[in-house]
């Protein structure tokens, strides 16, 4: 039961603090669809922008046939722009998609089979690097992995390199993978973007408490938490966090605990780093990747990379 041994182990921690993965159940993954609907966030529409631009010449930087495997594909609706492209060039496709949403992915696996006769679309319900593992290639041609919308961002830079050096061990060569990272800029384009005015923002990370609730028998009232996303310049991440209002203690059922928390007392639970070239150079070099070639939107807020091995 690891949600309820990381929930256990994040509120003994000093700082507490919560995974980010967790913010992913149904409900979640709705509401961090809605957030990419968001004025403030910007970056689904920068990187869909570049997908529109350039998915063809990303897959004709590729020997066919291709098959693509995707990591965190949530809805996909980018995803779609690179199917299209591929499609235009073969009649069938090979799709593996990787969620940690089971929902997430059915939806998405069934509207891609009703839009796209040529797909084959088998879904994967796991964390990244063990659905990577489950999946088998069918084809013999080239394998394309998509790791978009920033999701590296949520990993700190040796938790990346973790990620990326499995991920550059599983292809052959000839393969490649296509990176999405979100771009540093201004703090108050930032703070924005992950403290939107609706609260879409703050509704998704409170679904965290919603979720002991639901899940674990928790008793939080989540009136007393307050949303925050800072800046933090120096380590080059909006730090996200649920912050209680006053102190309180509060029951868990299924973990036989009350956890206490102060007034003022924040628990962390998300980072998302942001990227420059040399940071991606950096970690494509450690992970055994070249940097084929980079694309940026008009307004060089996130950066599409694809990265071949080498
Ligand atoms: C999924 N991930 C790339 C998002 C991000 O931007 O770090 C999650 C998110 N958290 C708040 N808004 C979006």
């Amino acid at each position: 039961m690891p949600f309820a041994e990381d929930v256990k182990l994040g509120f003994n921690s000093h700082p507490k603090s919560l995974s980010a993965k967790y913010h992913y159940d149904a409900l979640g993954s709705v509401l961090f669809e809605a957030i990419c609907l968001l004025p403030e966030y910007y970056p689904t529409r920068a990187e869909a922008a570049i997908l529109e631009r350039h998915a063809v010449e990303m897959v004709d930087a590729l020997k066919g046939p291709l098959e693509l495997i995707e990591l965190g594909s949530g809805s996909a609706a980018k995803t779609r722009l690179l199917i299209q492209a591929v499609l235009s060039r073969q009649a069938r496709l090979d799709y593996h998609p990787i969620d940690i949403s089971s929902s997430a992915l059915d939806a998405s696996a069934r509207a891609l089979e009703r839009d796209f006769p040529g797909i084959s679309v088998d879904g994967t319900a796991a964390e990244y690097l063990d659905g990577l593992r489950r999946v088998t290639r069918n084809g013999s041609g080239s394998l394309l992995v998509l790791f978009l919308g920033s999701n590296i961002g949520n990993f700190d830079f040796s938790e990346a390199i973790v990620t990326l050096a499995a991920i550059n061990d599983a292809l052959r060569p000839g393969d490649a993978l296509l990176l999405g990272a979100d771009l540093k800029k201004s703090k108050t384009v930032l703070e924005a973007a992950y403290d939107d005015p609706l609260g879409v923002t703050a509704a998704f990370n409170l679904n965290l408490l919603a979720r002991i609730n639901r899940e674990l028998g928790g008793h939080f009232d989540l009136r007393q938490f307050s949303h925050r996303a800072v800046w933090e310049e120096q380590r080059s991440r909006v730090e996200m966090y649920l912050v209680s209002r006053l102190s309180q203690d509060v029951a868990i059922d299924a973990l036989g605990m009350t956890a206490h928390f102060d007034a003022g007392e924040a628990i962390f639970t998300e980072s998302s780093y942001k990227y420059d070239a040399r940071r991606i150079a950096e970690l494509a070099a450690a992970t055994g990747f070249e940097v084929a070639k980079r694309w940026t939107d008009s307004l060089s807020r996130f950066s599409s990379s694809l990265l071949v091995r080498r």
